[in-house]
């Protein structure tokens, strides 16, 4: 009996000291980006856990040699090397706009802007490219005041370029993996007007439920609703609800069953009025003095875009 009571104490003072070594406590030095205290019962014992989060550092300085290549410089505390050379620390925390390397390479030299950091966000899913999303943003006109539904997910490339012209995007993702991949490329741009939901767009979106912080944060009266999923038709009914009278319904899809199958759900709709599909087709010139000509390589396929009005 006293063997097991001991024992019982033993394991005890183990799982304490195991407490106090998973109790991450940040050094004066250490960088942390953030910290939150979390709650955890251990026998019984509330145990307060400090949990680093990841760390998300973001790009301090893009650097461009004369033939266009980029480098984009996180640390400027310490010298950025190159295959051009070595870029002084002095040099990177200048505001100069032109700056030569240790064996004189001339860089061009600028701060970030949203476009430099969003060119690097990590990508998992297709992301749909700029050219489809510079459209869907022009013929519905959004701007400044506007909310927008999104789904799904993916990287957040569509999400966050509508994010940086609207007053509010929700956006959904069914996959966990996409969803925080999409969460550290947020944090990364640092938009603050993104609610992103791991949760299917095809289940019911509730406008009365409150969030976790007894935020009533779900979408209403909603500009557009853009949608780039296998299954888009299914999610035509949910996007009817959300949408206020005059907003638009966008469906990406890269294949014609999608596009006909989307279409022919929004036409048994009789609030939604189905407008037109386009296809957006890009070509690259070279200008190189007088040899002025398209691009050699061929134009590749991306996807059709289908846009619906509610009434
Ligand atoms: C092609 S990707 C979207 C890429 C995204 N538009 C971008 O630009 O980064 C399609 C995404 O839809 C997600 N998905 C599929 N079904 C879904 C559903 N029912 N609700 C929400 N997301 C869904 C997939 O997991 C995938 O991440």
């Amino acid at each position: 009996m006293l063997k097991m009571a001991n024992e019982g104490k033993k394991e005890n003072k183990l799982q304490d000291n195991k407490l106090k070594e998973d109790k991450v406590i940040p050094k004066k030095d250490e960088i942390v980006a953030k910290s939150k205290k979390v709650d955890i019962v251990i026998n019984e014992k509330k145990v307060d856990i400090v949990k680093k989060e990841k760390k998300i550092e973001t790009i301090k300085k893009v650097l461009i040699t004369e033939f266009g290549k980029r480098f984009f410089v996180r640390n400027v505390e310490q010298d950025f090397h190159t295959n051009f050379g070595v870029v002084s620390k002095k040099d990177l925390k200048s505001d100069a706009s032109i700056i030569k390397t240790g064996n004189g390479t001339k860089l061009f030299a600028h701060k970030p802007a949203f476009i430099d950091l969003y060119s690097r966000i990590k990508r998992a899913p297709q992301i749909i490219p700029r050219k489809d999303i510079g459209i869907i943003i022009a013929e519905t006109g959004i701007g400044r005041n506007s909310i927008v539904v999104e789904a799904g997910t993916g990287s957040g490339a569509l999400c966050f370029m509508l994010a940086n012209i609207v007053k509010k995007v929700f956006t959904y993702e069914i996959r966990e993996d996409f969803f925080n991949i999409a969460s550290e490329n947020l944090k990364f741009l640092g938009l603050k007007n993104v609610v992103m939901n791991n949760k299917s767009i095809y289940d019911r979106i509730d406008e009365k439920k409150k969030d976790d912080k007894g935020k009533n944060d779900f979408p209403k009266d909603v500009d557009l609703v853009a949608l780039d999923l296998p299954e888009p038709w299914l999610a035509v009914e949910n996007a009817n609800a959300l949408l206020k009278s005059g907003g638009f319904l966008v469906s990406y899809s890269p294949t014609t069953p999608q596009v006909s199958d989307f279409v022919e759900k929004v036409k048994k709709i009789e609030s939604l009025r189905y407008i037109k599909t386009v296809e957006v087709i890009m070509r690259d010139w070279e200008i190189d003095e007088r040899k002025v000509r398209p691009m050699s390589a061929s134009i590749g396929h991306s996807g059709f875009i289908s846009f619906v009005r509610k009434v």
